[in-house]
């Protein structure tokens, strides 16, 4: 890993030369953050909130798997934590064994997914270190970001949208070889080029909630906002909710955003939002008991968002809590109005008054992350600076399990990034002048508190190996 580390950081290295890296000699094995099948029944019994990713996530070294066609092993500098990596840990809704098996009986290559552990991880920045037969347009060498969307594209369902392909998968997810580790395995077809103004951790983890927040909003496939719209966000500093508003800020719309904090609220008016409703300072009880809602909450909720509209409704909901929030969504949204759900976080099982939806007209859309050209689009905008990454806190590789847990506990903001090959964060920064001018968008959930920003890069491109960065953040 030490050779590969040093081509990566290596002041010749360039983002278009195979040079040093077509002879980096790839290891025979690598470390990854791991779940066990034999271990899928260990938290039988127990409330979801008291399962433990701590106790059921490993830090392993496993093989390196063969790199078949269409496919890149890639050396992941960093990467980030999703909720799908709380699912995971936490075998909800199911054990992700299910998945891997049913993939490995697709192909002979597809076979080499299902073991008895699972590379998790749906995220990377990193540097291209082999690739696999058919793969032209990639070579090593190349500084990538990853999106998770994969699928085999044999069949016409996927041509036009491709999360439409009957064998779509989450990669890291569904599939095995993922982004928690020093190496991952992806098909070619998921790289992105790494927007060279951010660090690897920075770069690391916009490429999952990002892309799903961009169909969910900007995309016709999704709610296809338009300038001028309301839009009420959900969880508006958490992963998708971070994105979600400045989707909309940039797109010219009004986010309405809801959190569960003072310094949440501070977060997203740091963020150029100026409606924000602190759920628990205002105290929503959408349901009475585990049966029944309160719709004189619902109606509270509404004329709160009037308040802060003059007097509109939301063209758009964001939706993602799920079973808690559902039939308050269904019950704000304007005449005609549009709910977007990609999740269901706090039960599947959605009730909502009928009545509000089709007297008036509304529609629910169901949207799960984005195809490939989605992804593109998404990652489009970071790199050019009209988006910006939501990092607050970086974990290093062992810790994960914590970071995972935080993510669990909802005492997180925005996002969280994990160091894998990178020895220290601040690294992999190459257009300066694109970060300067971005600097306190790119650094603004960075403590995670609202505190004044701070970069942990150096003024110097690349520090050698080893050296100590400044890391600003408090855990
Ligand atoms: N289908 C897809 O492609 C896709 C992609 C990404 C994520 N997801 C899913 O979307 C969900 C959210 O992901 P994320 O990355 O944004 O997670 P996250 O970082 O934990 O943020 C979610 C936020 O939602 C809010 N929230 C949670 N439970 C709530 C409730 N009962 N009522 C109101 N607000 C609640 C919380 O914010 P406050 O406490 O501040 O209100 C929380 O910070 C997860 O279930 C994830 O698996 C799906």
């Amino acid at each position: 890993m030490r050779q590969i580390l040093e081509a990566i950081e290596s002041p010749d290295a360039s983002s278009a030369g195979a040079g040093d890296f077509a002879s980096v000699a790839v290891p025979e094995s690598y470390r990854a953050i791991t779940v066990h099948r034999d271990e899928t029944e260990m938290f039988q019994g127990l409330e979801t909130e008291d399962k433990d990713p701590r106790k059921s996530l490993h830090l392993d070294q496993v093989p390196v798997p063969e790199v078949g066609p269409g496919e890149a092993l890639v050396a992941v500098m960093a990467s980030s934590v999703n909720y799908n990596s709380v699912w995971t840990s936490i075998f909800e809704p199911l054990p992700t064994f299910g998945f891997l098996q049913r993939y490995g009986r697709l192909s002979e290559l597809a076979k080499r997914h299902d073991l008895p552990y699972h590379v998790i991880g749906s995220d990377l920045a990193g540097v291209v270190l082999r690739t696999g037969p058919g793969v032209n347009t990639w070579r090593p060498g190349a500084r990538v970001v990853a999106h998770c969307l994969s699928v085999e594209l044999e069949s016409p369902e996927g041509h036009d949208d491709t999360m439409l392909d009957p064998e779509q998968r989450i990669w890291g997810f569904e599939t095995n070889f993922g982004g928690l580790a020093e190496l991952a395995l992806v098909k070619a077809n998921q790289l992105m080029p790494k927007p060279e103004h951010l660090t690897w951790e920075e770069a690391a983890v916009s490429g999952l909630v990002n892309s799903t927040a961009y169909r969910q909003l900007v995309s016709p496939n999704g709610a296809g906002m338009k300038q001028g719209d309301n839009v009420l966000i959900w969880g508006a500093t958490g992963g998708l909710g971070s994105y979600a508003t400045q989707l909309v800020l940039a797109g010219g719309g009004t986010p309405v955003c809801v959190v569960s904090s003072p310094s949440k609220a501070e977060l997203c008016r740091r963020a150029g939002a100026e409606a924000v409703i602190d759920r628990t300072a205002e105290g929503y009880r959408f349901w009475t008991s585990d049966e029944r809602q309160d719709p004189r909450e619902w109606k509270r909720f509404g004329r709160r968002i009037r308040d802060l509209t003059g007097g509109e409704d939301v063209d758009v909901v964001f939706e993602h809590p799920g079973r808690e929030t559902f039939g308050a969504s269904v019950y704000v949204a304007r005449r005609g109005g549009v709910i977007i759900t990609c999740a269901s976080t706090s039960g599947f099982r959605h009730e909502f008054d009928n009545r509000y939806l089709w007297m008036s007209l509304k529609r629910i859309i169901g949207s799960h992350f984005a195809n490939y050209r989605e992804a593109w689009q998404a990652n489009r905008l970071i790199a050019k600076g009209r988006i910006h990454p939501t990092l607050s806190t970086t974990y290093p590789l062992e810790e994960t399990a914590q970071a995972v847990h935080d993510v669990h506990r909802g005492i997180h903001h925005g996002k969280l990034g994990v160091l894998a090959l990178a020895p220290r964060e601040g690294l992999g920064v190459r257009d300066h002048e694109l970060r300067a001018r971005h600097l306190d968008a790119i650094t603004r959930y960075r403590n995670g508190d609202a505190s004044p920003a701070c970069d942990v890069t150096d003024a110097r491109p690349e520090l050698p190996l080893g050296s100590i960065g400044g890391t600003c953040h408090a855990r």
